[in-house]
């Protein structure tokens, strides 16, 4: 309660909403957006709900319109993915973090090797997935900043539809690709601002 929440990447502001309850009355949660048209909507939605602990700024997160160590929490869905400079945007939430704040961002990852075509075609079914990179590298960029008690709170792989996987795999690929460690994962990562910054070169 009195949290300062940001949501990244806010779209037409929902997440916002749900970080409302979090954050409380006494709290506030600031949503950055970099369509003027997702900005509108979700000014829109707050204010016909009553909101007024919920604000909306238009920014692009690689350089987010915030004060350095302002935010409790960072929240964000499905839109590091969309972002070419994924470590920018990670320096960037290092920054507006107060010392001991989180982040929980949820996104999607891989993992292996994906046919090019199959991603293609999984990304008409389920989006999100242009930009995205490997598990393991998406966590040694959270790693290499940081950030520290780095959990995977939930992960999900995506079930692509058999008609599409039929295109590059047999029966019984299919049946073991699905099995596999292999795929187009959903996951949740939360991570931690350190309290204090003792080693050199942290507070950079
Ligand atoms: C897939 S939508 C997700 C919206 C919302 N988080 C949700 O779950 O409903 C991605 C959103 O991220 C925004 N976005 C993408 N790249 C961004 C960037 N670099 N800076 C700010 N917003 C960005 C888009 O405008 C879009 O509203």
């Amino acid at each position: 309660m009195g949290d300062v929440v940001v949501d990244l990447g806010s779209g037409a502001g929902n997440d916002a909403f749900i970080a409302r309850h979090e954050a409380g009355e006494s709290g506030k949660v600031i949503g950055i957006d970099f369509t003027p048209a997702m900005i509108e909507k979700a000014r829109r939605n707050a204010e016909l709900r009553g909101y007024n602990n919920v604000e909306f700024r238009q920014g692009d997160i690689e350089k987010m319109p915030l004060t350095s160590e302002v935010a409790d929490v960072v929240v964000s869905n499905c839109v590091l993915n969309l972002v070419p400079n994924k470590d920018g945007v990670i320096k960037e939430i290092f920054r507006v973090l107060k010392p001991g704040g989180h982040f929980s961002i949820s996104d999607i990852v891989l993992e292996g090797q994906l046919p090019k075509n199959l991603q293609g075609d999984a990304e008409m079914y389920s989006g999100c997935i242009s930009g995205a990179i490997q598990k393991q590298v998406y966590l040694e960029l959270i790693e290499q900043n940081k950030f520290v008690n780095i959990t995977i709170q939930k992960e999900k792989k995506i079930i692509i539809p058999k008609d599409i996987l039929s295109s590059y795999f047999s029966q019984e690929e299919i049946l073991s690709f699905n099995e596999s460690q292999s795929g187009i994962f959903s996951i949740t990562v939360y991570a931690e601002k350190p309290e204090s910054c003792c080693e050199p070169g942290c507070c950079n």
